[in-house]
């Protein structure tokens, strides 16, 4: 049992990185072999949009994301954990969540066994940190980890977070669940009534009515009077992030965006001249 551990913060050493350390070291002592690798140190360029990920099944980019997409396809779990800047996770966490178009071609073999995820976020203070888990519970789902659970901690300086000692026992705890989750011995968090059922969100677009939709999942349903998320089953299988929905998206709506574009080619480049 393999996971993979993503620190998100350039500072060292830094509450993101003890923390990781620590569920590293839970997760070790139930039996996983964890590799930890700083991805706020490593040289990953921004998508350039040209599609050769899905269109050619490799990236063109000759920097170290090829590296990082082969470690996180072996792995079965993921710790990732970042700091929060200005109110969402460290930028890197973006640049490479935008690269994992490319995982759509890893469909079926990401459904093949069990994976999970614990995501945790550190920031200086709990209201200034509102949609850091929802955005670091994406980032798994993107690379094909379910949700097992996650953590939102708070310490403002660096290393501040060892002086709390029922956060860095949390944590261990934590780490150490991943791995026996991963081992079918312990089930992942259980969403609570203002959390979306399947990434945990507690952030939701209004539709209108009572109607709402998971800006991070992309699932509808509705809001009751008590402010509870409801969405049916059906719903749930559909979520943007499930491996049968990332072959859909990647079959019916990219490869086909493809045929449209060649199509309008000739028209295009002619109304672009005046922008050269
Ligand atoms: C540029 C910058 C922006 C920050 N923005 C926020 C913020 O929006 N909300 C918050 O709660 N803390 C914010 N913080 C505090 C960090 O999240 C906090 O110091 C955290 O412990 C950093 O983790 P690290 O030690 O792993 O780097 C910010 C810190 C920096 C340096």
């Amino acid at each position: 049992m393999k996971i993979l551990t993503l620190i998100a913060s350039r500072r060292s050493p830094g509450n993101s990185e003890i923390l990781a350390k620590q569920a590293s070291a839970g997760a070790e002592r139930a039996g996983a072999t964890v590799e930890i690798v700083n991805i706020a140190a490593f040289n990953i360029a921004a998508c350039e949009g040209c599609l050769a990920c899905v269109f050619r099944g490799k990236c063109r980019e000759e920097d170290q994301m090829g590296m990082l997409v082969e470690k996180l396809l072996k792995a079965d779990g993921l710790i990732v954990v970042a700091p929060i800047y200005l109110l969402s996770p460290a930028s890197i966490i973006k640049k490479v969540m935008d690269r994992a178009l490319m995982m759509s071609l890893y469909a079926d073999e990401l459904a093949e066994k069990q994976r999970g995820a614990l995501t945790i976020t550190v920031a200086g203070k709990s209201d200034w940190n509102p949609i850091g888990m929802e955005m670091m519970n994406q980032f798994a789902l993107s690379y094909g980890f379910p949700v097992y659970n996650f953590m939102e901690a708070y310490a403002p300086g660096p290393g501040e977070i060892l002086l709390q000692e029922e956060t860095m026992l949390a944590v261990d705890l934590l780490g150490e669940g991943l791995a026996l989750y991963l081992q079918g011995k312990t089930e992942a968090r259980k969403p609570a009534a203002n959390q979306c059922p399947f990434c945990y969100s507690r952030s939701v677009r209004l539709l209108g009515n009572n109607k709402i939709q998971c800006p991070f999942c992309l699932i509808e349903g509705t809001l009751d009077q008590n402010y509870q998320i409801n969405v049916s089953q059906e719903a749930l299988e559909h979520a943007f992030w499930t491996p049968a929905h990332r072959k859909r998206h990647l079959e019916d709506w990219i490869k086909a965006t493809r045929g449209r574009y060649m199509q309008n080619r000739d028209a295009i480049k002619e109304k672009l001249e005046k922008y050269n």
